[in-house]
């Protein structure tokens, strides 16, 4: 039986290639006995799954049990599933079977598995390892013949770590799982399956069908759908209540996704124009990035020179005028608190080859005197005007003006 024919025997809306995968693996494991654990967020469509399982399973003619396991209080749930003794506990007039007793020969669906307290997990892994379990007060063995099939929205590894459920259950529950992706990732799906809801709910009820802008389809296309397709019939029926408008433009659609901008931002990046706007904004930081390297690349050079010159002479600081020059404009704070003087002789620690540290330092403080005699020269030339000076020099007024301070120059 192919994909699309049980999608229309189970009413599954979607065509997404996860989705169909999911149904694969379901139909592939249906025949054998293996435990299935179905995962996935709340509402992505996780309980027509073991219906599936065990429709193309060998024992589609014995009973299928689902069991909420959430739903039933922690008192009695060991009672319900594997049955009790008359008087083995208060208000225990009679004895009674369980549901893996009642399900010999068929299968058990646990839903919310991971509600199970650990006691009840003790026993679950008992009957899937033996096939054997116990009433609740009593000490007689009981053979079941029991396909479980569970499922769950938790982060059972999550739960493991928290001590809230049996790493040796999470194994054996395990032996296949089949993870139910979120609508979110079912993108082509949404509107799909929107469109069914819309005309159940218009059949039911007797009135036309709502349909959606193409504005308002993008918005629900690009929606986070935190509750799944429970959310999406929910808003779906919603609309289709309210709204008199039986076109939903996207101003609409707004009003029942209030979250909307919030919740999936990103969606804007998805949009043409905005895409335009993402791309120069990306090709502006890869310029970015590679003007960054070229100074980065310039700076090793320069420092490499002035390593190996021992210093800083005429002729370097000509050829290098144009990458010092940027510096100084670029980060005179930057400068101010972490480039001076001393770190081009301190820094030369970590080049431990150069052996005369001495010469290296005295070097070092001509790269100062060479300052000070152009800055006192762009200040002659510019009669003391320090805009002048400063523009000439290629350094903020600022910076001019610490280093005037600096060098102590009248
Ligand atoms: N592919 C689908 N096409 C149409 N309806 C779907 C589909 N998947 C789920 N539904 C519907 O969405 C609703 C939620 O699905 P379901 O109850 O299976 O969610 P769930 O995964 O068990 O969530 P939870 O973890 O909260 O129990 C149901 O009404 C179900 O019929
Ligand atoms: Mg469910």
């Amino acid at each position: 039986m192919n994909a699309q024919t049980i999608k229309q025997r189970f009413g599954i809306i979607g065509n997404s290639a996860t989705l169909n995968r999911a149904i694969e693996v379901a139909v592939q494991v249906a025949p054998t006995d293996l435990s299935v654990l179905i995962t996935g967020e709340s509402g992505v469509g996780k309980e027509v799954f073991p219906q599936i399982i065990h429709a193309f399973s060998s024992r589609k003619h014995g009973g299928y049990i689902a069991v909420n396991c959430g739903a039933i209080p922690e008192g009695t749930i060991d009672s319900e599933l594997f049955g009790h003794e008359k008087g083995s506990f208060t208000g225990a007039y009679d004895s009674r079977k369980g549901y893996f007793e009642v399900a010999n020969g068929g299968t058990i669906f646990l839903d919310e598995v991971a509600e199970l307290p650990l006691s009840t997990q003790v026993r679950l892994l008992r009957v899937l390892e033996t096939g054997e379990f116990l009433r609740v007060g009593s000490s007689k063995i009981i053979k079941t013949n029991v396909r479980v099939i569970a499922a769950t929205n938790v982060e059972i590894p999550k739960a493991i770590h928290e001590n809230k459920f049996r790493e040796d259950l999470f194994y054996r529950l395990n032996t296949v799982p089949i993870a139910i992706p979120p609508l979110r990732d079912r993108q082509e799906d949404i509107h799909l399956i929107f469109r069914k809801f819309a005309v159940d709910f218009a059949e039911r009820n007797r009135m036309p069908s709502i349909s959606l802008t193409p504005e308002a389809k993008t918005m629900l296309d690009n929606y986070r759908w935190p509750g799944n397709i429970r959310q999406l019939k929910n808003i779906t029926e919603q609309i289709s209540v309210i709204e008199t408008n039986r076109v939903i433009d996207d101003n609409t659609m707004r009003l029942y996704l209030p979250d909307y901008f919030q919740e999936k931002l990103p969606a804007l990046y998805r949009d043409n124009v905005d895409q335009k706007t993402f791309n120069s904004e990306r090709e502006l930081l890869y310029k970015i990035l590679f003007d960054m390297k070229t100074d980065v690349t310039d700076l090793k050079k320069l420092v490499l020179d002035i390593m190996q010159k021992g210093g800083v002479d005429a002729e370097l600081h000509t050829n290098n005028a144009k990458i010092i020059k940027k510096l100084y404009q670029d980060e005179p704070a930057y400068i101010e608190e972490e480039v001076p003087k001393q770190q081009i002789s301190i820094n030369d620690h970590q080049v431990k080859h150069i052996e005369d540290t001495e010469e290296i330092i005295e070097e070092s403080l001509s790269l100062e005197e060479k300052e000070k005699e152009l800055i006192l020269k762009a200040l002659i030339r510019h009669s003391g005007k320090r805009k002048y000076a400063a523009e000439e020099l290629g350094i903020s007024e600022r910076t001019l003006y610490r280093k005037i301070k600096e060098y102590d120059i009248n």
